[in-house]
């Protein structure tokens, strides 16, 4: 069965149908700038441009948000537009889309997609799965079911908002070299290893391509690998939740 996964960036609305019981897009990702501001209508008539690129794929869409999204309503969206706080994003997007829309957090479908096809596959316990990007966003799964919306990209660390210090756009602006963007991260790490304990830790968003220039140089005793899914992690997971909640 394919269902149609969209992920909304700070950056791009990328788009494609996914297998479900593959975990793999069926046809080349379509991806368009998020619009600027970025609030819910103009997101929304993207969103509906990249579905209707997929028009073989019809039923239900699976939509990704950077921000908490609690039973389809928006409750915090630090990197993009306030207009999005307290909005029922799936009843807006159903009606726009024509179609049932449901909407979760970017790291949280990462988790899913991870927990069923990817790093994290067959493992039980605790699993934290990170995605490192504009923000760092947190899927955290308990033999392989998820919490939603932990947040643990927001954890206070030495007195700050930790993604303010590791996320991986914090390395470009700061123009940080691997080693001194590592011992951030290793420092962050630190905190989420000392409250949680995990049994593994999945590194994700497009930063996990670059693993060998900063796992190596990671402290943790904790098992800690790279995303398998990359950056179609989040399209994959939007994907599965959506059938789930379908079914
Ligand atoms: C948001 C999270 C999101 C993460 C990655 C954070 O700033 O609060 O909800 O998952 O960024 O986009």
């Amino acid at each position: 069965m394919e269902l149609l996964g969209i992920d909304i960036g700070g950056s791009g609305i990328k788009g494609a149908p996914v297998d479900l019981d593959r975990g793999e897009l069926t046809a080349e990702r379509v991806r368009i700038a998020t619009p600027q501001p970025s609030d819910p209508l103009a997101v929304a008539d993207v969103v509906a441009e990249v579905a209707a690129a997929f028009d073989q794929c019809g039923g239900p869409v699976g939509v990704t948000f950077p921000g908490v999204v609690r039973h389809g309503v928006v409750l915090t969206a630090a990197n993009v537009s306030d207009a999005w706080l307290g909005l029922d994003a799936d009843a807006l997007f159903t009606e726009r889309l024509n179609r049932p829309v449901h909407m979760i957090n970017d790291a949280d479908a990462a988790g899913v997609a991870e927990a069923a096809f990817g790093a994290a596959a067959g493992r039980s316990g605790t699993v934290i799965v990170l995605t490192f990007g504009t923000g760092i966003g947190s899927g955290f799964l308990v033999d392989g079911q998820l919490v939603p919306n932990t947040e643990l990209g927001h954890l206070e660390v030495d007195g700050v908002d930790a993604e303010r210090r590791a996320a991986a756009s914090v390395r470009k602006r700061e123009d940080l070299s691997w080693e001194e963007w590592a011992a951030r991260v290793d420092r962050y790490l630190a905190t989420v290893e000392m409250l949680f304990s995990p049994d593994l830790i999945v590194i994700g968003g497009g930063v996990s391509r670059r693993a060998d220039k900063f796992l190596p140089l990671l402290r943790r005793r904790t098992e800690i690998v790279p995303a398998a899914l990359e950056n179609q992690a989040g399209i994959v997971g939007a994907a599965i939740v959506t059938a789930r909640l379908e079914a």
